[in-house]
């Protein structure tokens, strides 16, 4: 077990740095925890500044991961892969089966499948070369594919539970677009919501504009809008400043890592601000993946993911009584759940 290195994440069980010359694979995979069954996250691909930052991120979203997993009841424990996005050179098929012969070496430990960056497509070359993944085509009935859908859906309802009363009138202020925001917008829109929008890329930007009728606004901005719910769905996440500007009483998305350090938590509760931890209110894509590798169907993932609605709630009328920021509430039950199972196995 690895030593404490960084107060935004604690102690790992292994971490395997990866390189192959002929496709110029690079990358890390963060195993942080089996207590509860194999590491189970996506495989992130992005352009990093150093390998630092790499590590840094494979490190906090493995935890995340870990708690993710736990407090969703799910029999896995937390990992993730980070694959640096290379240049013109990188030939990504070559490269993602490369990845899937180092996901196998881990003999089961690690599964993986989509994230930032990866698609199922790149999911299948992985699948060539080791069956410890997910993510790929559904077979007919049964749970798979593009995991995005179950995600915006359990954003949704976490939403809903943070922010009752619903969304008919409300103002919604949704940063990032992609496979997930896009969803969620929908959904938000089919309820009557009034969207203000942000995207870097502003074709996005303007497709939210011509179908749900939002407000576009600059990245810079979208934080600051008075609304009723913020709800961050691109990358990155909230810091000192940010949150002095927060313009919602409630921030709920479906992007991972939203505080920039666990201290913001204790920030947005002095601020009076609800905030419903990332890896609760966006469960709703590991319950798809998982349920896709045990060979289960999409009626028990629709029945996971509505479970979302009651653990936010237990969360957030946790920490209102402990007085607590919710980040830690949440943290401090996902560690139980895993050291509960723990003290169970050395029994
Ligand atoms: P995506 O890559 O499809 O979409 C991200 C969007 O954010 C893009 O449209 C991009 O242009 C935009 N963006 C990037 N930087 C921005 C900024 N500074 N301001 C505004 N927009 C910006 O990614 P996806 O799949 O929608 O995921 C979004 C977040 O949700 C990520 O943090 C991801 O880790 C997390 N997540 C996704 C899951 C899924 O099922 N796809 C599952 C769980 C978490």
């Amino acid at each position: 077990m690895l030593a404490q290195a960084n107060k935004n994440y604690d102690y790992h069980e292994e971490i395997v740095f990866f390189t192959h010359s002929e496709t110029g694979l690079a990358g890390v995979i963060a195993i942080h925890s089996t207590a509860l069954g194999p590491a189970a996250g996506g495989c992130r691909c992005k352009a990093y500044l150093s390998a630092d930052e790499a590590l840094s991120d494979a490190l906090r979203l493995s935890q995340g991961m870990s708690f993710k997993n736990a407090v969703a009841g799910l029999p896995v424990g937390g990992g993730k892969a980070v694959i640096f996005e290379m240049g013109p050179s990188y030939l990504r098929e070559a490269a993602f089966e490369a990845f899937g012969r180092e996901v196998d070496k881990l003999g089961g430990r690690y599964l993986t499948a989509e994230d930032v960056g990866t698609s199922v497509v790149d999911l299948c070359a992985v699948a060539r070369a080791t069956r410890y993944v997910a993510g790929l085509p559904p077979k007919s009935g049964l749970a798979g594919g593009d995991p995005s859908p179950w995600t915006a859906r359990g954003v949704f309802l976490a939403m809903s539970a943070a922010a009752p009363g619903g969304f008919n009138g409300v103002r919604v202020a949704v940063q990032g677009l992609g496979a997930v925001g896009m969803k969620l917008c929908a959904m938000l829109s089919e309820s009557g919501a009034s969207l203000v929008v942000a995207d870097a890329d502003t074709e996005r930007a303007l497709e939210a504009k011509s179908r749900f009728g939002a407000t576009i606004v600059p990245i810079h901005a979208i934080h600051k809008i008075d609304a009723a719910v913020f709800s961050p769905n691109a990358l990155g996440g909230l810091s000192a400043d940010t949150i002095a500007e927060l313009g919602a009483p409630v921030v709920c998305g479906g992007a991972n890592n939203q505080l920039a350090t666990p201290a913001d938590g204790a920030r947005l509760l002095e601020r009076g601000v609800t905030h419903v931890p990332d890896y609760v209110a966006n469960a709703g894509g590991i319950i798809n993946v998982m349920a896709e590798y045990l060979g289960e169907t999409t009626d028990l993932v629709e029945q996971r993911v509505d479970q979302i609605t009651g653990r936010v709630r237990t969360i957030l009328e946790g920490a209102v009584a402990t007085r607590r920021p919710t980040n830690e509430f949440a943290d401090d039950l996902a560690r139980d759940l895993m050291s509960r199972k723990r003290l169970k196995a050395l029994a």
